[in-house]
């Protein structure tokens, strides 16, 4: 594959991140200030998120840089860091709700799990991650390298762990270059045939149990990956899914064995404050285990928040399975979930005319 201009600042390792910080981003005292001063004259503490518009939230000088960071992470690097949002002196609920105003100024917030979720609470609350129905977020588990279910995931760090829970990027247009290197017949495997994937008992109305599709595919030249041994795992005790062939296992462990390696795999430590955002289709990412405080009010808390936005490239159609369209700019991906009612659709459909997308 020849890397179009798209895909070439994808294209790292982790000593580039090293290396090159225009990745990096950091909102200034007065941004900071002006988010701070701005959430807390805006919060409603009885009003539901939906209820809030995007012009509510004036996100004054710090819109540039979040808009800049933004596009870093869509058609850049892949992934990009925006540190110093206000921390200090904020309620987790206010912070949850800048949370919301960034997201609402960016794309439309897709639902992210069983409960249709538009921003979950990252934390550790008990769940077994390797269960048929486990979820990464709300446990303390280690996660396998996956892709989160959306065009870009934002995660902002309000707590971190006593210890533990280091995050890992990955470029998976290094991983698929370095596997057509070296193993171009086990490259063919992972774009050539199709992975099935467990909903994690989260399937929405007319939708499966499983789905299925490559772990990489293209289109108009730019490469997509998805990755997630937990749900191709859990698909296997699933009825009607086919079993995994040896070379299908052979082929996504040597992509999983690459996206590992220390030269590719870039390591970081989100500190209060911090905004990492990520492009789901060009990184897979992953997190180490980790320790909590004991105390309630510092234990572990990031929020995240799913985004399809408006300037997002058409999909592959292979892609469709999970995102139900590949249209560039429309209102794909998430995870409907059980909850997935008439004020999820109302919030779709204002957020969307807002931007301009269909
Ligand atoms: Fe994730």
């Amino acid at each position: 594959m020849n890397p179009t201009k798209y895909d070439r600042s994808a294209v790292w390792l982790a000593s580039d991140l090293e290396q090159h910080d225009n990745w990096n981003f950091s909102l200034d005292q007065t941004s900071r200030e002006h988010l701070k001063q701005m959430i807390k004259a805006t919060l409603d503490k009885d009003r539901p998120l939906f209820d809030y518009k995007p012009d509510e939230f004036d996100l004054g000088p710090a819109g540039k840089t979040i808009a800049a960071a933004m596009d870093m992470a869509h058609y850049g690097r892949g992934i990009a860091l925006l540190s110093g949002l206000p921390r200090d002196g904020v309620s987790e609920q206010e912070f949850e709700l800048l949370n919301w105003a960034i997201g609402l100024h960016c794309g439309v917030a897709r639902p992210q799990g069983r409960a249709s979720q538009y921003i979950s609470s990252v934390r550790d609350a008990g769940t077994d991650y390797r269960a048929a129905t486990g979820r990464g977020y709300s446990s303390n588990a280690k996660l396998d390298f996956h892709a989160d279910g959306c065009d870009l995931a934002t995660l902002a760090c309000y707590n971190k762990a006593k210890s533990g829970g280091q995050s890992m990027i990955s470029s998976s247009v290094t991983a698929w270059q370095v596997m057509c290197a070296e193993r171009p017949d086990l490259a063919e495997v992972i774009h050539g045939e199709t992975y099935y994937f467990s909903r994690q008992g989260e399937e929405a109305e007319g939708e499966g149990p499983f789905y299925g599709q490559p772990l990489v595919d293209f289109e108009e030249g730019r490469l997509f990956a998805k990755w997630n041994r937990n749900r191709i795992m859990s698909a296997q005790n699933l009825e009607g899914v086919p079993k995994l062939t040896e070379l299908q296992r052979e082929a996504s462990d040597l992509f999983d064995a690459i996206l590992k390696r220390p030269d590719i795999m870039y390591t970081m430590y989100l500190k209060p404050g911090d905004l990492q955002i990520l492009n789901n289709h060009v990184t897979l990412h992953s997190r180490t285990d980790f320790i909590d405080h004991d105390e309630l009010e510092k234990k572990r808390l990031l929020f995240r928040l799913w985004l399809a936005t408006p300037n997002s490239v058409p999909l592959p159609k292979s892609w469709d399975a999970y995102f139900h369209s590949v249209k560039p700019g429309s209102v794909r991906g998430g995870i409907r979930g059980h909850q997935y009612d008439d004020k999820c659709r109302v919030f779709e459909h204002r957020q969307a005319a807002h931007l301009g997308m269909h």
